[in-house]
C-alpha cells in the first residue's frame, strides 16, 4: 500500500466469539477468546504481586478477580476506539487449577496467560496489544509465542496500519518481548502516571504494518 493512499478501513464490527471455534494454535499453545470459567486460572496470576507490578491492574481478592475476568471474557466486540477482546493462552496437557465444581464440565486445559488486543483508533488504522503470563511458565518463550501469533492474527484479519505496546519503561521483561516481536521502542513519556507513591515513566513501542510484512519474507 502507498502510503498515500491513507490509513486502511478496519474491518468493524468484529466479533472474537468466532475465535472460539477456531482458535489460534501455535507449536505449544492454543489461543482462544478469555471465558468467566477461566477466572480460577487467571486468579492464580493476578493475585501475584510481582505479575502486578508494572500492570494498571490493583490488587484483587478472589470474588474481585472472577468478577475482572467475567468482565473481560464479556468483551468480544471491536467496532470503536477502546473495545477489546482478550485470547485465553491455554497449554494443552496441564490441567486448570478450577475444582470440576467451579466449571461443571470436563477437566479443562490451563491458561497460562492472557493476550489483549485493543482499539487505540479506528479513524487511523491503530491497535494496542497487551500480555501477561504465570510466572511458572515465564521464561520458556510462551509469551513470545503467544504474542507473536495474536500480532500476526491481528495484522492478517483486522489489517490496521499500526500496533502499538504500553509498558512501565522499568517493565525489561516486556519490553524485551516487544524488541523479540520486532516492535520498535518509539517514544519515553516522563512522568506520565503516579502509581504507588511515585511518578512513573511510560514507553511506547510500535511496529508499522510494512514492516510486520517485511518480517515474512525474511
Ligand atoms: C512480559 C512477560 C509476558 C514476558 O514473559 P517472558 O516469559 O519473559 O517472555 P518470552 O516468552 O519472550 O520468554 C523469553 C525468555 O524465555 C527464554 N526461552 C526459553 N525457551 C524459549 C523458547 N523455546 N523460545 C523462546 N524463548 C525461550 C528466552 O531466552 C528468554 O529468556 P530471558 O528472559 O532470560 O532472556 C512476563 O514477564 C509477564 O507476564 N510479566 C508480568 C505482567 C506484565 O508486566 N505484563 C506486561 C505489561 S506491559
Amino acid at each position: 500500500m502507498n502510503s498515500a493512499d491513507g490509513p486502511p478501513a478496519l474491518p468493524f464490527p468484529y466479533d472474537a466469539a468466532v475465535l472460539a471455534a477456531e482458535p489460534l494454535r501455535t507449536d505449544r499453545l492454543v489461543l482462544r477468546p478469555l471465558e468467566p470459567a477461566d477466572a480460577p486460572d487467571v486468579f492464580e496470576y493476578q493475585r501475584i504481586p510481582e505479575v502486578l507490578r508494572y500492570l494498571p491492574w490493583p490488587r484483587r481478592d478472589r470474588a474481585e478477580g472472577y468478577e475482572h475476568t467475567a468482565k473481560r471474557a464479556a468483551a468480544r466486540v471491536l467496532a470503536a476506539d477502546g473495545d477489546f477482546f482478550v485470547f485465553a493462552a491455554t497449554l494443552p496437557g496441564e490441567p486448570s487449577v478450577a475444582e470440576p465444581a467451579e466449571v461443571e464440565a470436563q477437566p479443562r486445559d490451563r491458561v497460562i496467560g492472557d493476550v489483549m488486543v485493543r482499539v487505540s483508533s479506528v479513524t487511523h488504522a491503530q491497535l494496542e496489544l497487551g500480555w501477561v503470563l504465570h510466572p511458572d511458565f515465564q521464561g520458556r518463550g510462551f509469551a513470545r509465542e503467544a504474542a507473536s501469533a495474536v500480532l500476526d492474527f491481528v495484522f492478517e484479519t483486522l489489517r490496521p496500519h499500526r500496533v502499538q505496546a504500553f509498558l512501565d519503561a522499568r517493565n525489561a521483561a516486556s519490553a524485551a518481548l516487544c524488541e523479540r516481536l520486532g516492535m520498535r521502542r518509539e517514544a519515553t513519556i516522563l512522568e506520565q502516571e503516579y502509581n504507588d507513591g511515585e511518578w512513573q515513566d511510560t514507553a511506547i513501542y510500535g511496529v508499522l504494518r510494512r514492516e510486520w510484512a517485511a518480517t515474512l519474507t525474511r
